[in-house]
């Protein structure tokens, strides 16, 4: 047992979150703290060169809970970079374990391999996948809104951040509120989160474009010109392919196409149930299910961005303008960004990725320097 945790804690090199430690403790973490490790996997020769060169790269709600990790994560060179959802009041973390490893059969994570039970547990592997269940922690608008301000005070010229929100009691209102919040920061670009299970309900809030529609409506008239993206999962709401495509349209159709919202970002995780060696729930407090994602997941994404890719092709077509597309899902190699790119997506995100490979954003923008002395 001595041995497996010490090969455990040799082996993870920790970049921004860091699974051994509860939230809280991450979220105290000092940026010092934070950037330990990192330093250890990074090639200062790229930093100088490098540090002026900006990529549509970066990272999605989850990783960066504050300003010391927004800071940090531009710092490493990450473009784009998303502070956790935040919502209009308190709401507690889940129970520890947040973040388990995950060791799925197969190389692609497919749903019924997800739904019939996946062994989890504290052993990294390769290739990377985890499970996050988080619950969507928020603290007090007036602890997140003075911290959100900090962070965009560490965005450097040509980078961004986005502010992720969602609902607290399951009232259009309390998504309206969250943004109203998030503006008075001073935050540019603003992201509803529709990929987590709709307050009171088991289902996600974007396999409802109804309610989804109506809660962006609201928002954007709270926002005004700020632009607003919506999150959304895999959608795999009834296991047919026509009824999720007609889902996908009426979503599109209700978001951006009524330029309520003016980009879409897919894919979150895919919800598996995660057994220890024995067979048993591998998390406590009743949680079965969790969300997987890294690796296993890329399939998804990049199906979810070349659809989203049509779509907007088609609205572009039809009246001059299309929609952003954000590509998110087991990103974790240059070559990973690269696909995301060649499949539609404007921009893409990496959450589990950086968490083990904090140089990502170099190793990219490396290859990019390399690829244009070549020429
Ligand atoms: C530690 C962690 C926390 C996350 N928290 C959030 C969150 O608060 N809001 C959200 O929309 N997505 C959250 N996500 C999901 C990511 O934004 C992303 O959609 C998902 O992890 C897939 O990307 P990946 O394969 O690069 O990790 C979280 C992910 C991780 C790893």
């Amino acid at each position: 047992m001595y041995i497996l945790i010490l090969w455990y804690n040799i082996s993870v090199l920790n970049f921004l979150y860091n699974q051994q430690l509860t939230y809280y403790e991450n979220y105290a973490r000092s940026v010092e703290e934070i950037t330990a490790d990192w330093h250890s996997d990074f090639n200062h020769d790229d930093y100088y060169e490098l540090e002026n060169m900006r990529i549509p790269f970066g990272i999605p709600a989850g990783p960066l809970l504050n300003s010391s990790y927004c800071k940090v994560a531009f710092d490493a060179g990450y473009d784009i970079c998303t502070y956790k959802t935040v919502r209009a009041g308190h709401w507690d973390v889940n129970d520890f374990p947040n973040i388990l490893f995950v060791h799925p059969e197969e190389r692609e994570l497919h749903f019924v391999d997800a739904e019939n039970g996946i062994l989890a547990d504290f052993i990294p592997d390769e290739p990377l996948n985890i499970s996050n269940s988080f619950g969507v922690p928020s603290f007090e608008p007036d602890i997140w809104q003075p911290d959100m301000q900090k962070a965009l005070s560490s965005c450097k010229s040509g980078q961004q951040l986005v502010g992720s929100f969602q609902g607290l009691d399951g009232s259009v209102r309390s998504f309206v509120d969250a943004a109203k919040l998030i503006v008075e920061t001073g935050v540019k670009i603003l992201e509803l989160n529709t990929s987590c299970p709709n307050e009171g309900t088991n289902s996600l809030l974007c396999f409802s474009p109804k309610s989804v529609a109506k809660i962006t409506e609201e928002v954007k008239n709270a926002i005004g010109d700020i632009p607003l993206l919506i999150k959304i999962a895999y959608i795999n709401y009834a296991g047919n392919d026509e009824i999720n495509e007609k889902l996908l349209e009426e979503l599109v159709v209700e978001t951006v196409g009524k330029n309520r919202a003016q980009g879409i970002a897919a894919i979150n995780t895919i919800p598996s149930r995660l057994v220890n060696s024995l067979g048993q729930n591998a998390l406590t407090g009743g949680r079965e299910i969790s969300g997987v994602c890294g690796s296993g997941i890329k399939w998804a994404g990049l199906e979810m961005t070349r659809r989203l890719k049509d779509f907007s092709n088609k609205m572009y077509n039809k009246y001059g303008a299309g929609f952003k597309v954000v590509g998110v899902g087991g990103v974790n190699s240059p070559d990973d960004y690269f696909e995301y790119l060649a499949s539609g997506a404007d921009e893409v995100l990496a959450a589990t990725g950086p968490m083990y490979n904090a140089s990502l954003a170099y190793k990219i923008k490396r290859k990019i320097l390399q690829a244009e002395e070549e020429v």
